[in-house]
């Protein structure tokens, strides 16, 4: 397709071209600002996240961590400031012009601090609604239940099995979340992220409500996801052992505001950081 066509349909689905990112990084953010009435959530804060890596953000409680996920996956539209992203096809676009559904789109997915799963449906299907976002087929072929469709929906559900067992959780497949042990509905969360051929996972405090055991398993497994699936894993967390374990960048906020970021031994030493999330030495 001619290169003008190609913008043409980019502005369509809100995919503005802009200034592009170091081929390492697939996410960036640049003077971000958040403001809800009078309090800034997220204070200019601009950092970027490589492909491939493990990021993980932290900070004390109401430092904007969620917000900041929220700015990128344009649940809000940020106050000032861009969030840019480098897509499937190597592109720079800013994240700030497209819509909230059309996000994981451009693969990316997340999960919620508090577990968003849809109680009346089967673990199966919950994973289901998200591939279904991918069917090729149009309406239609979706109201004759054609062919292509049937094969189509066979593709997703061998899919979602597959997922399901590379995460252990075969044996819930055919029954709702609703009432699951905590840590298993984490995992189905984390599992939905799967179906997408997510470029970047984005988890909020997915240690938080585990125990030590389960901790510890789900950091292996992040890392496991991480290789297997080709991803970037972005990820908000409290559990100190999980993030200084296996993130290769942290970056510490307190208000909003950026108070360093580096490697885990770097945040470790941080004075700003210790006096503000640690509480000092
Ligand atoms: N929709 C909103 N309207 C008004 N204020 C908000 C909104 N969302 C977040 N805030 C405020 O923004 C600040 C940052 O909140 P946020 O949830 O991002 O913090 P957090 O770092 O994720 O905290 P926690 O560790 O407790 O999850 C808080 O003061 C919060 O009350
Ligand atoms: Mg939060």
């Amino acid at each position: 397709m001619a290169k003008k066509s190609v913008n043409v349909l980019n502005k369509f689905v809100g995919k503005h071209e802009t200034t592009a990112l170091p081929e390492e990084v697939i996410l960036s953010l640049d003077h971000l600002t958040m403001r809800f009435g009078g309090l800034v959530a997220v204070n200019d804060l601009s950092f970027n996240v490589k492909r491939g890596e493990i990021f993980g953000l932290i900070g004390p409680n109401g430092a904007g961590k969620t917000t900041v996920f929220n700015c990128i996956t344009q649940f809000y539209k940020p106050t000032s400031g861009e969030v840019r992203y480098r897509g499937h096809d190597g592109v720079t676009f800013r994240l700030n012009d497209v819509k909230v559904h059309d996000i994981i789109k451009h693969g990316i997915m997340r999960t919620f601090q508090n577990v968003e799963l849809v109680w009346e449906l089967s673990v199966l299907d919950n994973l289901l609604v998200v591939g279904t976002r991918y069917f090729k087929s149009g309406l239609f072929a979706h109201f004759l239940h054609l062919p292509k469709l049937r094969k189509e929906e066979a593709k997703m559900r061998q899919k979602a099995e597959y997922i399901l067992n590379y995460l252990g959780l075969s044996m819930y497949k055919d029954v709702s979340p609703y009432g699951l042990p905590y840590g298993i509905m984490k995992k189905i969360e984390l599992a939905r992220t799967l179906m997408s051929d997510p470029e970047l996972i984005i988890l909020d405090e997915p240690a938080a409500g585990l125990n030590d055991a389960e901790t510890e398993e789900l950091a292996k497994l992040i890392h496991r996801i991480r290789d297997d699936f080709h991803t970037t894993i972005f990820l908000v967390e409290h559990d100190m052992g999980l993030v200084m374990g296996i993130c290769s960048t942290v970056c510490a906020i307190s208000f909003g505001k950026l108070l360093g970021i580096g490697t885990p031994a770097e945040i470790q030493k941080n004075a700003l950081v210790k006096e503000a999330y640690l509480g000092g030495d």
